[in-house]
């Protein structure tokens, strides 16, 4: 795993929307895996910066990680709804290749489509992935099968108190989304994670450090072969090797 230990979230963000604009600017049929969440909305804001100064999505593919299971795309809390507002409504893509699992169908037709669509479609040239507090990717919380494809998955306590934030009092939050699986996302090509924050920092060195283990599903990406985790000083202080990997930063060649 790459690991790049960024001074400031800021930097991390840039990395991250550099990644792919440089991708989608070398490919521009590129399969995105896109990802919602606090920490990926500068990310959006970076992409539409770059997409104003003349990148264009025209001819990509995206393939949203999840969606809440009894919302549909127009509810204000959902991640087609999140999308639209900070990257799809901005930018040029084609409605016609854009997909977010669909949480208001039956779950497990909806779970069948969607990774019947990935098949035909994939696999992803770039999975983009946040970092729950609980390791999770995607929403493959905690006992998540490393094996799993895209299915109806129960969210934790702490999954919900997290994301509780974005519910107004009057709302129900959804006790349970549709995630791709673990081995949806190992499917893909390459692999970008972006954790910030000091919320973050023992995740993050369970996901790079730890066992590979169903208690931290992102420590599944170990058995990856391209993957780059990026993190900011805070979500990046536990990690042991952290001089080793300064110093293989500096050595690191791309090959893109
Ligand atoms: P966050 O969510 O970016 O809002 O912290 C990340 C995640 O839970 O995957």
């Amino acid at each position: 795993m790459r690991i790049v230990l960024c001074n400031s979230p800021e930097e991390a963000v840039s990395f991250t929307v550099n990644r792919i604009a440089r991708l989608v600017a070398r490919k521009p049929e590129a399969v995105l895996g896109l990802a919602t969440g606090g920490t990926m909305e500068p990310v959006y804001t970076g992409l539409v910066a770059a997409h104003r100064e003349g990148l264009s999505f025209a001819k990509a593919t995206s393939f949203n990680l999840d969606e809440y299971v009894g919302l549909t795309p127009n509810h204000p809390q959902s991640y087609r709804y999140y999308m639209e507002q900070h990257l799809f409504g901005q930018v040029d893509m084609d409605p016609s290749r854009i997909f977010v699992p669909r949480g208001d169908l039956d779950p497990l037709e909806a779970a069948e489509a969607y990774e019947s669509e990935i098949r035909s479609r994939g696999p992803m040239d770039l999975q983009l992935l946040g970092l729950g507090h609980n390791g999770h990717i995607g929403f493959n919380e905690p006992g998540s099968s490393l094996a799993s494809r895209t299915r109806d998955k129960a969210l934790t306590m702490s999954t919900r108190e997290a994301n509780a934030r974005y519910f107004g009092p009057d709302e129900t939050q959804p006790i349970s989304a549709l995630t791709m699986g673990i081995a949806t996302i190992m499917d893909a090509k390459e692999i970008l994670i972006l954790a910030v924050g000091a919320a973050k920092a023992a995740a993050v060195r369970a996901v790079a450090e730890g066992p590979v283990t169903t208690m931290c599903p992102g420590s599944a990406l170990q058995f990856h072969q391209n993957v780059t985790m990026v993190v900011d000083e805070d979500a990046g202080a536990g990690l042991v090797l952290k001089s080793y990997y300064r110093e293989a930063e500096t050595m690191h060649v791309d090959r893109d």
